[in-house]
């Protein structure tokens, strides 16, 4: 008889990857991206890691960080308002002491933002040759300072939509001074985000990649997605015996997507190790029921913000969908548009359902993301549901 796990209400989901496996060649390509930028200054990178929710993009993200560090590099991960704020960028650098040097500079530096920039990145000023006792903007920041240095930005897509309009400007020409190598220092930035990213960055400037620099996450691959759920169960769970049955179970509903398999595997560990590392089929069935729970649950938290209506427009409009599930934008803006109140509505939503992973964007024709999201959707909220859900 098994034990039945009550895994709460939500997997725990932050910080490191435990049991990191596949994404060898990104990971490869980053260490070359990395070689080339240390051995010449002049080689700046935006390395842009772009995918539906739960591809991994954070976790990836990590492990860049991990290789940067390996090879000397600092890492440095930063929210999207280091790319203008002083202090913040400061605080991230691990620099926050400096912060306090500022005093009486910070009242100036509003308004200078953009000419200084500019004459800061043509003049290649180093602030510290010059005896400036404070940055004057976060180029400068990222000037002064000897290490090589990687930052990381993750949830990226919301470039566009977040950075201050009197920051734009500024922005545009820090992002052009890191992606073209002219810090005067080895300056990387690792970037990740969904479906609109890179068409954020495109709109500051930043559009062509160097080689391999600029990846889109698929699902694992099913050698790696088999390490990972193996290491859940083996190292995790201390699971005795063959595991391969509950592998492939597991993989039956997870088809390669690393957000399905620590919904799956990270309560597969808890049930072997309740089951006194034993792999029963009732402590199979019951990780089946709550790895499809969690996986609703992630979805669920996709579609926040978005009443009741406008998932069941979105729902309707790939209801209609092809064959290959993708949508046209104007159909899906037409569904949208039947349930609108005001005009320019069904835009703002769109966006929104763009932005927050629900419809991803394949070369101008939209899908939801992940084929079981797809499912799930229709489910719920499509013109054949059951019962309708609450908000
Ligand atoms: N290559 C991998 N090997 C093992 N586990 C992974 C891998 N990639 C991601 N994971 C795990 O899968 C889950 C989802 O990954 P992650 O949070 O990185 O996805 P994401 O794309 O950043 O999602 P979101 O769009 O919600 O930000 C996490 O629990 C993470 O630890
Ligand atoms: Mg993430």
């Amino acid at each position: 008889m098994s034990d039945f796990v009550n895994w709460g209400d939500h997997i725990d989901d932050r910080g490191k990857t435990q049991y990191f496996h596949g994404r060898d060649n990104i990971l490869n390509a980053f260490r070359i991206r990395l070689k080339y930028a240390a051995d010449d200054r002049s080689k700046g990178t935006t390395f842009l890691i772009q995918a539906a929710p739960g591809a991994g993009k954070s976790a990836l993200l990590h492990e860049c960080a991990g290789v940067a560090e390996k090879d000397g590099w600092k890492a440095a991960e930063i929210p999207l308002s280091a790319l203008w704020d002083i202090p913040t960028l400061l605080d991230a650098l691990g620099r926050g002491e400096e912060t306090k040097k500022m005093g009486s500079w910070s009242g100036g530096i509003k308004g200078r933002l953009g000419v200084l920039s500019a004459l800061t990145v043509g003049a290649r000023i180093n602030y510290k040759s010059r005896k400036i006792t404070a940055p004057r903007d976060t180029i400068q920041v990222l000037q002064s300072g000897e290490e090589r240095l990687v930052l990381l930005l993750d949830e990226a897509q919301v470039l566009a939509k977040r950075t201050p309009g009197e920051h734009a400007a500024h922005v545009t020409i820090l992002l052009d001074a890191i992606h073209n190598g002219r810090l005067g220092r080895p300056v990387m930035l690792a970037v990740a985000g969904l479906s609109s990213t890179k068409e954020a960055f495109r709109k500051f400037g930043v559009s062509r990649f160097k080689a391999n620099c600029y990846a889109e996450l698929g699902p694992l691959k099913p050698e790696a997605e088999r390490k990972v759920i193996a290491d859940w169960l083996q190292m995790e769970g201390l699971a005795r015996g063959d595991i391969r049955p509950w592998v492939e179970a597991i993989r039956q509903e997870t088809h390669g997507w690393p957000q399905h398999i620590a919904s799956y595997a990270q309560p597969a560990a808890l049930q072997v190790r309740a089951d006194r590392r034993r792999m029963t089929p009732a402590g199979l069935e019951a990780v089946l029921e709550t790895g499809r729970d969690q996986r609703a649950k992630y979805y669920r938290s996709r579609l926040d913000g978005l009443p009741e209506r406008h998932r069941q427009a979105i729902a309707q409009a790939f209801a209609a969908a092809r064959t290959d599930s993708t949508q046209t934008d104007s159909v899906i803006l037409d569904c949208i548009q039947e349930v609108c109140r005001e005009p320019g509505e069904a835009q703002e939503i769109f966006d929104k359902a763009l932005a927050q992973g629900v419809i991803d964007n394949r070369n101008g024709r939209f899908a939801i993301p992940v084929p079981s999201m797809h499912d799930w959707l229709l489910e719920n909220y499509g013109p054949d549901r059951g019962e309708s859900l609450p908000d």
